[in-house]
């Protein structure tokens, strides 16, 4: 099976106002070349708004999170429905933002990604050990426990992809090493063999956690490395486009 094209996911989190469609246009407009999928997922706010400045270009607009269910009496919460109807194709889920600031289970991230299903958007399921774990030896074990957990077996004829974001790399400026990235990507490959068969292999994996222009390079062309789920860096269309054009 060919490997899935790679995808360049930048996360806004909750920055940026309408001022911010600027740097997203000018991420539009240097996209010359580059051989990857690349998206802007800003806070929900901005979605429509940004659908409309990049009609016609190849970037793709996510979501940061949804709800599990369609429509209802949720103060405050938006369904994948709603982000799908704004002019979202692709959705994070599961972030350790959410996981940790917000209670998020493996169960309700799992259910999540079914409701983006249901509304046609296509999840990045975000799963990573914090540092406490790490050290305790237990990353691979937490990592994949997250995967079999966050991925319901619905994903099996659909596209996705996984983001292997280590919570101790997260906005601290801290990586990984290399072969430290390809022993988790490839236990979250066999993991995703072992529960979708041949389709596991064409699931991009990314890498998420303090990803900038000076180390996209090396990240990107690991073993297993599928894309890049970009939080900081994104916010800036230089960074976010040297990191693009690392691929
Ligand atoms: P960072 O965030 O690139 O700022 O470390 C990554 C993420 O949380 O997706």
């Amino acid at each position: 099976m060919t490997a899935p094209q790679p995808l360049i996911a930048g996360n806004w989190k909750m920055n940026g106002l309408a001022a911010s469609l600027d740097e997203a246009k000018a991420v539009a407009a240097g996209l010359e070349g580059t051989t990857a999928r690349v998206a802007i997922c800003p806070s929900a706010t901005l979605i429509a708004q940004m659908a409309w400045a990049l009609k016609g270009t190849p970037v793709l607009i996510g979501g940061q999170d949804c709800h599990a269910e369609a429509s209802g009496a949720y103060t405050g919460d938006v369904a994948a429905e709603q982000l799908a109807d704004a002019g979202a194709s692709l959705v994070v889920l599961g972030h350790s933002e959410r996981r940790a600031g917000h209670g998020e289970t493996d169960a309700l991230v799992a259910a999540k990604t079914r409701a983006a299903l249901r509304a046609g958007l296509e999840p990045i399921v975000c799963v990573g050990e914090t540092l406490e774990q790490r050290k305790a030896g237990e990353a691979l074990a937490v990592v994949t426990a997250q995967v079999r957990g966050s991925l319901p077996p619905e994903l099996a004829d659909n596209a996705f992809s996984v983001a292997y974001e280590p919570v101790w790399a997260i906005g601290t400026g801290l990586t990984p090493t290399t072969p430290e990235i390809e022993e988790v990507h490839r236990t979250i490959r066999a993991t995703l063999i072992e529960l979708f068969g041949a389709a596991g292999e064409a699931v991009a994996i990314l890498y998420g956690g303090s990803v900038k222009p000076s180390n996209a390079a090396e990240i990107l062309h690991a073993d297993e490395v599928g894309g890049a789920l970009v939080g900081g860096a994104s916010l800036k269309a230089a960074d976010f486009l040297g990191i693009i054009r690392a691929v």
